[in-house]
């Protein structure tokens, strides 16, 4: 990051946090935040060093398919992190960025234990830095007696993760593209809309860690592809479709648009250069089996990220069905 940017978060963090920067810290603070999917997905940044996209995006949270976060004060040079009990290499990708989040929010001399533990440990890879910089955001705030308001923790998680942002609550979550330069409007805020009938499958096809971040594949994808140029205008178009679905209880319509919304992502991937592909020949099987099932009349749709794993979208009514047809399947109802 540029020295001008990184002076510019500084300034935008100091603003926010205030005298509360200075805060004492409590001596343990402890918080959860939930796994997020987006249905109408954010891909590609505006600015990159506070994380600010070029569209909305609209997600779903996992319940209780999440991390949770303890920290608490150490007399030490450095921070020290902790991933499912096992201390994490200081220089590997995840601990440089927990600590630079840190090291912007926090006084110089303070030092933390910051321990992560994946909630319902399973093979799938969903989302690890949207849920652990929420977690980070919200205990932090707890720590140090912040007590600031949720569009700021919103902000704050999004200088960590871009999708970190919307992870702050359950259900349906909307992550406002905003304006400002320094990213004061770029925040998320749940929907009112419940949804007790809606599931989520996950369908773990590889739990590898992907070789391309999606920081360098949305970089990537907006450099060199010419497929990138009509994603702004559709991501906006499919966001406000799904989300008049959400408040109209509409699953069709929904579950269709995420789909091709996902799909439409992937496909502006595929064309980037070199090409970015995340599916395996697995995931491919497994779409294609989807997409049988649903020309047999079973209402089901798939999302994916960037990686090889898919999420099927579908009504409890259907649950039964989805499990036959996939039985490693992993169900979570997000509102119950
Ligand atoms: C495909 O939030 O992981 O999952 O902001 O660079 O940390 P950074 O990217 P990240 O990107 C998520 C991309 C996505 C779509 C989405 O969650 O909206």
């Amino acid at each position: 990051m540029s020295q001008t940017n990184a002076d510019a978060v500084c300034a935008w963090v100091d603003q926010v946090l205030g005298h509360h920067k200075h805060n004492s810290p409590a001596a343990q603070a402890s918080a959860y935040a939930p796994s997020n999917i987006a249905l109408s997905k954010y891909w590609g940044k505006r600015e990159t060093t506070f994380n600010l996209p070029i569209t909305g995006s609209l997600s779903i949270s996992l319940a209780e398919h999440g991390t949770r976060t303890g920290l608490s004060v150490v007399d030490a040079p450095q921070h020290e992190v902790i991933l499912n009990g096992a201390q994490v290499d200081a220089s590997s990708s995840f601990a440089v960025k927990v600590c630079q989040w840190l090291d912007q929010v926090l006084p110089a001399d303070l030092k933390l234990r910051i321990d992560t533990h994946n909630t319902l440990p399973t093979a799938a890879v969903l989302a690890a830095s949207a849920r652990g910089f929420a977690a980070l955001t919200l205990a932090t705030n707890s720590l140090m007696g912040w007590q600031l308001p949720e569009h700021q923790l919103s902000a704050l998680a999004r200088l960590g993760s871009g999708s970190a942002s919307r992870s702050l609550w359950h259900g349906f979550v909307k992550w406002q593209a905003g304006e400002q330069s320094n990213g004061s409007d770029s925040v998320a805020f749940p929907l009112a809309s419940q949804w007790p009938q809606l599931r989520i499958g996950l369908l773990t096809v590889s739990s590898q860690k992907k070789a391309v971040s999606s920081r360098e594949g949305m970089a990537r994808t907006i450099t060199t592809s010419a497929l990138y140029n009509q994603w702004p205008q559709q991501a906006e178009s499919d966001l406000a479709t799904i989300e008049t679905a959400i408040i109209a209880g509409d699953f069709e319509t929904m579950a269709k648009t995420a789909e091709h919304n996902a799909m439409s992502m992937h496909a502006t991937m595929a064309s980037a250069w070199p090409p970015l592909v995340y599916w395996l020949p697995e995931s491919l099987i497994q779409m294609q089996k989807v997409w049988q099932l649903r020309e047999q009349g079973l209402p089901i749709y798939l999302t994916m990220d960037a990686g090889p794993n898919l999420k099927l979208l579908f009504e409890a009514k259907h649950q039964a069905d989805v499990e036959a047809a996939f039985p490693e399947v992993q169900v979570i109802s997000p509102f119950e």
